[in-house]
């Protein structure tokens, strides 16, 4: 009887280890490749001839033009939203909860299309994009992102299956997960997901971020995609983001004014309004909208 149970005790992680490899490889054909919510269907209606964009010569300049947008059945949400992200610049979406950001963030992803205006990724109408191009292009980093269940190097090789260790060490650096990582047991092979090792909500945006920028997109959006770190985290992190993908655009969608000031171009958004936009400096200079915002945001 003792020796069944030692048995048992035994025999238990490794078939709970085999069944999580075959876990990930049914869902790795489930899915091509992690997207976020890039990976759900879109429902835009394709506009013939589809165009190929080059991740190598794109710039990832993002134009939305006199956008409107309203969910199906619902009333109109965002209204006339005009936004200009040269290439390389490091844009943030600010305003209230229920202002519309995400929203945003969907339309430039192609998720929805527009019921007014249009959005270009370099001067190409999304609409006429290459489904191909636009997962290839853009990276999407969610407020609550999906884990495989299988290992953190599985979890990180999934977006990028070419990866080096390297690389994968690398780039947990940029994010701040990799000392974290070494401090457990089994680092990298720590499984994780339902049957592994819990990540906390802020463990599980970094991670996702990892496996945002092991895909080298050319555009990031960031949907509150660091709101689960706390404030000093969540500086460095974006310090070291800035300072490592230079040349990618970021759009990033926060709550928490702070970590925004240094964005080449802050959109502050109200009821589905674009109502401001300006560097930190001008949007106080102004004394408006922004500026009680972050009135509000301090007390
Ligand atoms: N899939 C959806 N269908 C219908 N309404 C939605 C959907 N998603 C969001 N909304 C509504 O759109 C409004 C704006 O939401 P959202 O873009 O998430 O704003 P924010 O990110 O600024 O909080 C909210 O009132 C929300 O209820
Ligand atoms: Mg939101």
């Amino acid at each position: 009887m003792a020796l069944i149970a030692l048995q048992e005790q035994l025999t238990f992680p490794l078939q709970e280890l085999l069944r999580t490899s075959i876990e990930v490889r049914k869902t790795r054909v489930l899915f091509s490749r992690i997207f976020e919510y890039l990976d759900m269907p879109s429902q835009i209606k394709k506009i013939s001839g589809a165009i190929v964009l080059n991740k190598k010569t794109v710039r990832g300049q993002v134009k939305l033009e006199n956008v409107s947008f309203s969910y199906e059945g619902g009333s109109l949400l965002l209204s006339d939203i005009t936004i200009d992200i040269p290439g390389g610049s490091h844009v943030a979406i600010v305003g209230a909860t229920g202002s519309g950001k995400t929203t945003v963030g969907y339309l430039i992803a192609g998720l929805y299309e527009v019921d007014k205006g249009a959005i270009y990724v370099d001067s190409v109408d999304i609409r006429k994009l290459s489904s191909h191009s636009r997962t290839d292009i853009l990276g999407v980093v969610s407020q609550d992102p999906y884990l495989l269940n299988g290992t953190i190097k599985e979890n990180l090789l999934f977006a990028n299956p070419q990866a080096t260790d390297q690389e994968l060490v690398t780039t947990a650096k940029i994010t701040k997960l990799h000392d974290f990582i070494v401090s457990l047991p089994l680092q990298y092979d720590t499984p994780i997901g339902e049957h592994g090792y819990r990540f906390s909500g802020g463990e599980k945006q970094r991670l996702s971020l990892t496996r945002t920028l092991l895909r080298k997109p050319s555009i990031i959006i960031m949907d509150e995609a660091t709101s689960a770190l706390d404030t000093i985290t969540e500086r460095n992190l974006s310090i070291a983001l800035n300072e490592s993908i230079n040349n990618v655009t970021t759009i990033t969608i926060a709550h928490r004014l702070s970590t925004v000031r240094h964005a080449d171009q802050i959109v502050v958004m109200n009821r589905g309004r674009v109502v401001e936009k300006g560097t930190h400096e001008e949007l106080l200079e102004k004394n408006a909208y922004y500026a009680k915002l972050l009135e509000s945001d301090k007390s």
